[in-house]
């Protein structure tokens, strides 16, 4: 295999599974790039059906007994949502908002979980009225505003004091960490959930988001035995449910490795099942929170090239329609892409450029990405968009945010339209 072509595949990877490349068009789910963009117009998030379904079944079978959710906020679709409901997924939901999306996608109660590190009353009671399955109480006071606002079934979320390899964004395991709570206070809070007639479910812990390794989730597990034992020794109780949270990362960039779902959660599982039976604890129902993993390399970010700029430092711009108001993770974690020309995609290339955006500031979306000369009109394709972009997207500089659309088998379905100037200005307040 040629060099070329052993980088052209290589990129194609880190698209989704229905990625070809066919004289030159990138196309996904059956549709080629071009036709999607000039149909639902760009930026456009493109996610793949096959993809979807094809992580979700992965979950579903590396660990059957488990109840696996969706962690909404990487991308809250009702669309999405409703697939991986069909999936036997539920969804895991961290504010009014997101519960209402998963309500509109018609996920049942039973596998709804609610989070958050600063849930108002109105939070746990409308937890109360969809009759979610599980809420997690995260801060000393939650248990009797819980209680008292109509909450059954419940988790303590505790820190483990595991620091996961990521960025300290997304760390959320150690001591200090504004989740959950240390140790010794998670004790006192399942003693007086059940004091205050709360089914004390379980233990929650969340280690960090985009991990590329099992380290810091196999530590946690174990950890999580220790700790159920000694629940058991302060309470006479021990966990029914055992609820992992997320973390698997997901590939952005040619170089970066990350464990495939059965490797990942097949760890996990086998390192619980082991830390628990060495604890001698009975079997708890595991519950994950998978959130990126699901979604991040079934979605892909269509842009417009505009202009293409050497600059005095011999620095190649190509300036595309969409940027750090789509997808903020450059700016926010120093997260790294890399991108094709979705129309030329099989030429050879002329030199490494620098992606940026419209906004006002030296945003980069991608810092050097080998690509064929790219002209006014090409269409770039940033692979594994799917998760945490249009979720954080703004509307920096009135810019609209983009629509998503679901492929598959040469069919496109838009699943969330684009926003107008009109729904903008609508919200604008002038005398
Ligand atoms: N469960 C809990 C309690 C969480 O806090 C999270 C993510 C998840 C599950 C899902 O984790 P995942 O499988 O997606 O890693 N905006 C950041 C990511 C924030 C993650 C927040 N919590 C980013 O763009 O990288």
């Amino acid at each position: 295999m040629t060099e070329r072509a052993r980088h052209d595949r290589a990129v194609l990877e880190l698209f989704p599974e229905s990625a070809t490349v066919e004289k030159g068009e990138l196309a996904i789910g059956g549709r080629s790039a071009a036709s999607l963009a000039e149909e639902f117009g760009t930026p456009l998030v493109v996610y793949c059906e096959r993809t979807l379904r094809a992580q979700a079944r992965a979950y579903r079978s590396a660990a059957p007994d488990a109840l696996v959710i969706y962690g909404a906020k990487a991308f809250p679709n009702v669309a999405l949502l409703r697939l991986f409901a069909e999936e036997g997924l539920g969804a895991d939901v961290s504010t009014l908002g997101e519960l209402r999306f998963a309500l509109a996608a018609g996920v049942p109660g039973e596998r709804l979980v609610v989070h958050g590190n600063n849930k108002s009353d109105e939070e746990l009671r409308a937890a109360a009225g969809a009759a979610a399955g599980l809420v997690v109480l995260d801060a000393p006071d939650e248990v009797e505003r819980a209680a008292r606002a109509g909450v059954r079934r419940v988790l303590v979320r505790v820190t483990s004091g595991i620091e996961a390899d990521t960025h300290d964004a997304i760390r959320t395991g150690h001591h200090g960490s504004k989740f959950g709570l240390p140790p010794d206070e998670a004790i006192a809070a399942i003693a007086r959930a059940r004091e205050a007639r709360l089914e004390a479910a379980g233990l929650h812990v969340h280690v960090g988001s985009q991990l590329l390794d099992t380290q810091a989730a196999r530590m946690t597990v174990e950890w999580l035995a220790a700790f159920a034992a000694e629940c058991r020794a302060a309470l006479g109780w021990t966990p029914a449910v055992v609820d992992v949270g997320g973390g698997l990362g997901v590939r952005h960039v040619e170089d970066e490795r990350a464990p495939a779902v059965d490797e990942f959660v097949g760890e996990l599982v086998a390192r619980l099942e082991h830390a628990w039976d060495l604890h001698g604890l009975p079997r708890a129902r595991l519950v994950l929170e998978p959130g990126r993993s699901l979604v991040g390399r079934a979605g892909m970010t269509l842009y417009r090239v505009g202009v293409v700029k050497v600059t005095r430092e011999a620095a190649a711009w190509v300036a595309v329609d969409g940027g750090m108001s789509d997808n903020p993770r450059p700016q926010l974690y120093g997260a790294r892409y890399t991108a094709l020309l979705a129309n030329r995609a099989g030429e050879e290339r002329a030199g490494a450029y620098s992606v940026t955006g419209p906004h006002c500031e030296e945003e980069v979306v991608i810092r050097h990405v080998a690509l064929p000369e790219p002209r006014r009109g090409d269409l770039l394709a940033v692979p594994a968009t799917g998760a945490y972009t249009l979720a954080m997207a703004s509307n920096y500089n009135v810019a609209p945010r983009p629509a998503a659309v679901l492929v598959a088998d040469g069919r496109a379905r838009l699943i969330r339209r684009r926003e107008t100037l009109d729904d903008l200005l609508a919200r604008e307040v002038d005398g």
